[in-house]
């Protein structure tokens, strides 16, 4: 069951690139997106005024990768809202809000709650789910199945980088229906979004690189993860995928809002991951990693490969290759699975079944 792989986890991070090509390959016609199949009509996608995700824990974070993905592009709000809570609220939702859904196992209760609740608002909804035929698919208005297959590991990671990849489809279509994307740019963008197959790829081989890296981390009680934009979105997932197997505690923190608490905490004990592939934030996160070495910090580097670091920043470096910005997620969620998943090992935890958590939560 586990074709020669010590655990389910490792197993799922190698399928990844996999996963991504049969979810992203069967809804291309001539290059770009095609919902036909599903069901999915455009009209939904172009008439909505506003977009709210709702998720639980990994799920959610794929979310916050697309909100930071899809606001500045489609120029239109786009919130996320952590499931439980938002069942619970009165949101600002109505006919004209698209609702999507995330949820590998299509079963999380909060999440279906959630559901339920944008139904009775009257919000269109478009559930993106793993599990064929499982109550949030069959409840939803439209869906979009990712076909990641059978997750094994509690611990998600295929699971998270299909729903990432159908959450950027969806926004290329989007784009292009709303008039934000020429046929061309929405093209490129799919393109782009192809490259982070061979990246991840490229990651996996790169295994023992990021098995090295855990020495830095197996001994301590914390670590933190940094990162600004859609960096910091991923820090979100790097947090909780360490968490949640190594128990180790982690945190993930906004590289600009260190300075506002978060700081006190770090000494020469605490190591730092800080994501660093965007560009346009580039040199702001750079300065907040200048504050955590003068603390002592012990700083992970991860960048893309051509960036240039001034000798001294970091103590420890992962490149990933060189893809567009916007796609850097699918790599660096390869490196942050392996962090997660060589600590747990190196700690010599039961890391497809970690304690006090279930694969699908089906009770508040
Ligand atoms: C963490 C993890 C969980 C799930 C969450 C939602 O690795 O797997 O945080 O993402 O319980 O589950 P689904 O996606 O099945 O709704």
């Amino acid at each position: 069951m586990k074709n020669g792989f010590p655990h389910f986890m490792l197993k799922e991070i190698h399928e990844q690139p996999e996963a991504l090509k049969n979810t992203i390959l069967p809804r291309l016609v001539k290059g770009l997106p095609d919902f036909g199949d599903d069901g999915i009509p455009d009209t939904v996608l172009k008439q909505c005024r506003q977009v709210h995700i709702v998720a639980c824990g990994t799920a959610m974070h794929a979310g916050m990768v697309a909100r930071a993905l899809m606001e500045p592009l489609l120029r239109i709000p786009v919130m996320v809202s952590i499931a439980s809570e938002f069942r619970y609220e009165e949101p600002l939702i109505d006919d004209k809000t698209l609702v999507i859904i995330i949820s590998q196992s299509g079963e999380t209760i909060d999440t279906l709650a959630a559901l339920r609740l944008a139904k009775a608002f009257g919000a269109s909804t478009l559930s993106v789910v793993n599990v064929k035929g499982s109550t949030i698919a069959r409840e939803s208005d439209y869906v979009f199945y990712t076909h990641a297959g059978p997750e094994i590991a509690v611990a998600s990671t295929k699971a998270y980088s299909v729903q990432l990849a159908a959450l950027y489809m969806v926004c290329c279509r989007m784009a292009l229906v709303r008039g934000n994307y020429s046929h061309e740019e929405a093209e490129d963008f799919i393109k782009k979004l192809l490259d982070a197959i061979p990246a991840m790829e490229a990651m996996i081989e790169k295994r023992d690189e990021v098995k090295a890296l855990v020495t830095h981390l197996i001994n301590k009680p914390d670590a933190f993860f940094i990162g600004r934009g859609l960096d910091y979105a991923f820090s979100l997932e790097g947090a909780l995928k360490l968490k949640e197997i190594s128990y180790i505690h982690a945190e993930a923190c906004a590289a600009g809002e260190l300075k506002h608490g978060t700081i006190a905490l770090i000494t020469d004990q605490v190591p730092v991951i800080a994501i660093a592939t965007q560009e346009k934030v580039f040199s702001k996160t750079i300065s907040n990693i200048r504050e955590v070495k003068a603390r002592g910090g012990f700083v992970i580097l991860l960048t893309k490969e051509r960036t240039k670091v001034e000798p001294g920043i970091a103590d420890a470096q992962v490149s990933i290759p060189e893809i567009g910005d916007k796609f850097t997620v699918f790599p660096i969620a390869v490196v942050l699975q392996l962090i997660a998943y060589y600590a747990s090992v190196g700690k010599d935890l039961d890391v497809d079944q970690p304690r006090n958590l279930a694969k699908s939560v089906t009770v508040e």
